[in-house]
This record gives C-alpha cells, sequence and structure tokens, in this order.
C-alpha cells in the first residue's frame, strides 16, 4: 500500500472523467426494488452529497459501490472500467474506502491498530512493527489536526465524531481514491458534526472523491459540491451548487408538494392549541400495583 495519494490512473484524473459512474442501476431484494434506473458520477476532488429520506435507497447505493450487495440491473464503472464486486475487498483493492456508521472501526482495538486494521506493518520476522505504526499514525492523525492524546486508548472510548475522523484520515493515508461517508453526521450534536464535515472538506482538499450520504440538507450545502436527491429508490434531483440554493434543496428534501399535502390533510387541526386536562383523571395504574 502506498502512503500517499496517488493518481496513477490517467482517465481517472483528468477533470471530465467520474472516477466511479453508475448507469441505470437497479438493486432489488425479492419484490423489493430498492434502486431504479440510477445514475449517478462521482468525480475526485469534489463532494457528492446523495440525499434522501429514510428508505430512499441510499444506503443501497453505497453497499452497491463498496461490494457488499452486487446490483441487479445496469453498470458500476470505477476508472473507466465496469466492474460487480463481489466482495468489500475488491471495491477496497480499486481504491474505494467506506466509512459505515456504525462499523468503521473496532472499538476494543487501541486508536493506532485500528488505523492500521487490514493494512498491519510487519518486521523482519512478520511481527508486527508496533512501534512504526505508532508512530506513522500519531503523524498521520498530527498532520489532519486530529490531536488524541493515548494511541493506546481503545477507540470505543472516543467519541462519535473522533472515530469518524481516525476512519477519515486512514481512507487518505491509505491512498483511497474515493471515500463513501454513509450518513457520519447522523447521530453527532452540532460542533461534532462540524470537525467531521472539515475533515470531509481535508478529504476533497487531498483529490478524493467523497460520498457523503446524509439527510440532512444543511449539512450537506455546508460541504458539497453536487448534490443528488433519491426518493424511493430513483434520483428525484441530481444537481450542481452553482444551481441550487440551500432553501431550494431543504424544499426538495422536505418534499415540497407532500408537504402542501400535508398541510391540506392537517388544515383543521388547531395547531398550537393548549389543551388543558379535564374532566377525571385518568386512572394510571403503577406497574407494583396491578401485581
Ligand atoms: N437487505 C435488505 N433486504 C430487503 N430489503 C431491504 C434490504 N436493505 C434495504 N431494503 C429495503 O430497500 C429500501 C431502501 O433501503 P435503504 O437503502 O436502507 O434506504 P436508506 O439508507 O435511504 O434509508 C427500503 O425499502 C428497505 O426496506
Ligand atoms: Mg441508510
Amino acid at each position: 500500500m502506498t502512503t500517499t495519494t496517488s493518481f496513477d490512473n490517467e482517465a481517472a484524473s483528468s477533470p471530465t472523467m467520474p472516477v466511479v459512474q453508475l448507469d441505470d442501476v437497479g438493486k432489488s431484494y425479492g419484490n423489493v426494488q430498492a434502486l431504479r434506473g440510477v445514475s449517478l458520477s462521482v468525480r475526485q476532488g469534489e463532494i457528492t452529497c446523495v440525499l434522501g429520506d429514510n428508505g430512499a435507497g441510499k444506503s443501497t447505493l453505497i453497499k452497491v459501490i463498496a461490494g457488499l450487495h452486487e446490483h441487479s440491473d445496469g453498470v458500476l464503472t470505477v476508472n473507466g472500467e465496469e466492474r460487480r464486486f463481489k466482495s468489500p475487498r475488491e471495491s477496497l483493492d480499486s481504491g474505494i474506502a467506506t466509512v459505515y456508521q456504525d462499523l468503521a472501526l473496532a472499538p476494543l482495538m487501541s486508536v493506532w491498530r485500528n488505523f492500521f486494521l487490514g493494512n498491519e506493518l510487519t518486521g523482519r520476522f512478520g511481527t508486527l512493527d508496533a512501534t512504526k505504526m505508532k508512530r506513522i499514525a500519531t503523524e498521520e492523525l498530527t498532520k489532519m489536526g486530529i490531536s488524541i492524546p493515548n494511541l493506546e486508548q481503545p477507540v470505543g472510548m472516543l467519541s462519535g465524531g473522533q472515530r469518524q475522523c481516525i476512519a477519515i484520515a486512514r481512507a487518505i493515508h491509505f491512498g483511497a481514491k474515493v471515500l463513501i461517508l454513509d450518513e457520519p453526521t447522523a447521530a453527532l450534536g452540532v460542533k461534532q458534526s462540524g470537525v467531521v464535515l472539515k475533515y470531509i472538506v481535508k478529504a476533497r482538499d487531498a483529490g478524493l472523491g467523497v460520498v457523503f450520504i446524509t439527510h440532512n440538507p444543511h449539512h450537506a450545502y455546508l460541504v458539497g459540491n453536487h448534490f443528488v436527491v433519491l426518493k424511493l429508490g430513483r434520483v428525484a434531483l441530481d444537481t450542481h451548487r452553482a444551481d441550487i440554493t440551500l432553501e431550494q434543496l431543504t424544499n426538495e428534501m422536505a418534499g415540497g408538494s407532500e408537504l402542501e399535502a400535508l398541510s391540506h390533510e392537517l388544515r383543521d387541526i388547531d395547531a398550537g392549541a393548549v389543551v388543558r386536562p379535564s374532566g377525571r383523571p385518568a386512572q394510571i395504574q403503577s406497574p407494583l400495583e396491578s401485581t
């Protein structure tokens, strides 16, 4: 594995050539059609945000790119070559690093072991070179401005934001060309989300093609170059930053027309009314009394 981000594939380094491309991709799980006719381009040095409500097909989309599930229809191209990944390893070997919300790191292992997970450095006799791994992990995390005082600490003791940052730093260090992040800010508070968004931008600055999955249009608009909205497994919108405002993106996500229909449906309710309890108080039995 290289320790720098190298772009040896000349075709992929051209600004017009997507590093990952999906053409008319479909995925069904039995009777459930999770993705239909999805076309999407991911370019290096850009952040592509994939937005959509729960069940829109976001995770399915990344599972296809990450080699967890094979697509049922259409074509997946990586560096201009058609691919059909049979395992996550195949996707990783072609330069695609995927950070899952929960599975990103091994919680009981130390920070430095996690940094090198699957790419361990060994010494002359095949034993792990702990000293060197610790040194490199420290250097790389420091370079990215991630300060973790004790690299012997198990990753499970870190905050969700710190874990996401380590996973991002690791992908950059091991020369990934594409970084996929599935809802990295979903479980985080405002401050930690900000930190993770900052590292998403660092990955872009290192030349990676970033796919940022989120259902939060505000987070997407803070960093994104390219926005794709999925609805019920289809691409409902595919646009670039210059062509959309945050308001439009938020409206698209909230489902402007659906929201209108909903407010029509609820027109007779007296929103904001404060209702005083009336009549007899409810007879609520405590579980102890009922036994
Ligand atoms: N392994 C699976 N088996 C059956 N149905 C699935 C599976 N994974 C996802 N689905 C279905 O596919 C649709 C899209 O799900 P998913 O990709 O997880 O959406 P999102 O990540 O946008 O919430 C949903 O209807 C979901 O129930
Ligand atoms: Mg999901």
